[in-house]
């Protein structure tokens, strides 16, 4: 078992100056860029030999006087939009007025968004789009609007396209808000296996707008709680503390209110210490794959759950495993659980099936160079990574998971 043990977050500096950087990473910058109109805060995230890409939160986002979307990508007189088409047509009414407004010429591409759309066939389809339209990756951008499966295709088919267009992220759910549009991967899913083709390319810009949030419903507004939760369990304590403070009130106020910011500020913070100094994954033993080892067991094939979900049945099993090995209290097992049903987030799995849930732990362990690496937490806000699981002791940890029920 290796014993790695996570530091948690330093304690926030929020007094200084406009310019601060990200809790326990000296070279995130985070500002709030008063002096341009409609500009929120933003983070600055370095990748590659001094490059930085933005993430900036945009609110409200389609409105003219807010330049925020104007500035994103590569200035041009026109602008290919990637859209997700369950997000509701107001929105992309709004997206073409502001263009129209602007004076550049807007030109759309729907896409049906949700994981089936993470194919070659679509990534393929968007590439011929793009070759269709003359599209010059020197001096043109793609805004890809959507949930995560819709930026993962658009990502990846900018990717490739005549060696990498630039794209701009403005994510439509939570967990794209939290999660997908934060990092650098983009991927498509392949012969049934989970983003096995993608890359590391980094986005021009993110742009955040919570106002999308008010017209999900079901998986597609609470699979982002999954991710956080996952920061919360593996990596941040305070975020649990958190969630356990205000989860019915998440849910209910679509973080419409100042808590609600406050946890999506701090998710972003803590995915990005956790990703930044290891962008490329150069190092495998990642906290932020705690929930992804046994995941693509209940996200992929007939009985599938959402990202999100499947990844909050995963932290479940996870945590079940290290309270076998005594390395959790219980009763920090018991704040999981009784959180998870909170959030409204699946307390077990889909299906029974230990087959697919090894077969999984196999997959991750092709990609994490033939070791297990699964993080397991110790405690809130901790986790540990160990590479000698059985098939037992996973058979005893999804009993202890369905035998479990939330505290009253
Ligand atoms: N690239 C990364 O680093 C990364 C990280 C985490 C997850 N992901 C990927 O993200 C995907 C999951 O993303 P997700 O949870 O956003 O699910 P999703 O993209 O599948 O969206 C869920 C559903 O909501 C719809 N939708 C999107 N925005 C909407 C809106 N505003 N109103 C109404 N409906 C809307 C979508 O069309 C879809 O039907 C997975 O494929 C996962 O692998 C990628």
């Amino acid at each position: 078992m290796d014993g790695q043990r996570m530091s948690p977050l330093n304690s926030v500096n929020e007094a200084g100056g406009r310019l601060r950087t990200v809790p326990g990473r000296a070279d995130i910058f985070r500002s709030g860029i008063a002096d341009l109109p409609g500009s929120g805060l933003t983070w600055q995230v370095p990748f590659h030999d001094g490059a930085t890409y933005t993430i900036e939160v945009a609110e409200p986002f389609c409105d003219p006087g807010n330049l925020a979307l104007l500035r994103s990508g590569v200035s041009s007189d026109r602008r290919l939009i990637v859209w997700d088409s369950n997000v509701p047509p107001a929105w992309h009414d709004a997206v073409r007025a502001y263009f129209t407004h602007h004076g550049v010429t807007a030109d759309f591409i729907a896409i049906e968004g949700g994981e089936s759309c993470k194919t070659l066939e679509t990534s393929t389809r968007l590439v011929s789009a793009f070759h269709q339209r003359g599209l010059d990756p020197g001096r043109e951008s793609i805004v890809a609007i959507g949930g995560g499966a819709l930026l993962d295709v658009v990502g990846f088919a900018g990717s490739i396209f005549r060696g990498g267009i630039p794209v701009v992220r403005v994510p439509t759910t939570l967990l794209g808000y939290v999660d997908a549009s934060v990092g650098i991967k983009t991927g498509v899913n392949f012969t049934g296996g989970k983003n096995l083709l993608g890359t590391f390319t980094p986005p021009h810009s993110v742009l955040l707008d919570r106002g999308f949030f008010s017209s999900l419903t079901g998986y597609s507004w609470t699979g982002g709680f999954g991710e956080i939760l996952k920061l919360g369990l593996g990596c941040d304590k305070t975020i649990f503390e958190m969630l356990e403070r205000g989860a019915p009130s998440f849910v209910r106020t679509r973080m419409s209110d100042d808590e609600g910011q406050a946890l999506l500020y701090r998710s972003i913070d803590v995915m990005l210490r956790e990703l930044s100094g290891n962008i490329y994954e150069g190092d495998l033993t990642r906290t932020v794959d705690l929930g992804h080892t046994f995941s693509q067991a209940f996200e992929m094939g007939d009985s599938a759950i959402g990202h999100g979900h499947a990844v909050v049945v995963d932290l479940l099993i996870s945590s079940a495993i290290s309270v076998g090995r005594s390395m959790m209290p219980v009763g920090e097992f018991d704040r999981l659980v009784a959180l998870t049903a909170d959030l409204g987030l699946p307390l077990a799995p889909p299906i029974i099936d230990l087959e697919a849930m090894w077969a999984s732990l196999l997959e991750r362990m092709q990609h994490r160079s033939e070791r297990q690496r699964t993080p397991i937490p110790t405690e809130i806000g901790y986790c540990e990574f160990v590479d000698d699981l059985s098939s037992a002791e996973i058979e005893a940890a999804l009993n202890r998971v369905l035998a479990a029920r939330p505290r009253k």
